[in-house]
């Protein structure tokens, strides 16, 4: 596969289309990898990721998500939406927190968020080298607040969840944008 299909190829998965077969550390560590040669100005590599691919952590991190989708909402949350929550990390092979740690003396934020976020997609896309699917997660519920379940030290962020498993079957493509209008040639 060219580079070009690899990233005309890559769709958002979710964990409910995904079968329960488990991802190895091996292919972690190579995808985490992937994610660690992207670019970072001043080379200050701000990003880190917790892998939650263990059975407890994922029932842990999915009774979290559910506990605090419940006590940020004004209203009871109906359970079988409780229920999607709390159980979708256990319909993944891993759930991953992206962490960011940004270098505010250094560095303007965005720079940080933009080599971030350069990172996840370098996994996203090694995702096909390895015949996985993934989706980008950003819910409040781990966006805000979470430090402490997650165990972040002072100045970092969670950048949200990036979800993976071996999908059943491979989405098609999507309709983009066209070309000619995300492009002007002086
Ligand atoms: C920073 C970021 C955060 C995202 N957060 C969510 C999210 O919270 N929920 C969701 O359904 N999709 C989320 N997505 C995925 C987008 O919905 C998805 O990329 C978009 O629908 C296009 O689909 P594709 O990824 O298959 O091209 C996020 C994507 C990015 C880049």
């Amino acid at each position: 596969m060219t580079i070009y299909e690899t990233i005309h190829g890559r769709r958002s998965v979710r964990p409910g289309a995904y079968t329960d077969a488990p991802v190895s550390r091996e292919v972690l560590e190579r995808l985490i990898g992937a994610a660690n040669a992207a670019p970072s100005h001043r080379r200050l590599y701000p990003w880190r990721f917790i892998v939650f691919d263990s059975a407890s952590a994922k029932t842990e991190l999915g009774e979290y998500l559910a506990e605090r989708q419940q006590a940020n909402s004004e209203n009871p949350v109906p359970a079988p939406k409780l229920r999607i929550t709390r159980e979708r990390p256990g319909k993944a092979a891993a759930a991953i927190a992206i962490v960011m740690n940004p270098d505010l003396e250094k560095l303007p934020e965005w720079e940080e968020v933009s080599a971030t976020a350069a990172a996840v997609q370098n996994l996203w896309l090694a995702l096909s080298a390895e015949d996985l699917a993934g989706y980008w997660s950003s819910p409040g519920t781990i966006c805000k607040g979470a430090e402490e379940f997650l165990g972040l030290a002072e100045g970092e962020k969670c950048l949200g969840l990036f979800y993976l498993g071996y999908p059943a079957e491979q989405p098609g493509p999507i309709e983009r944008p066209a070309v000619e209008r995300k492009v002007e040639y002086r």
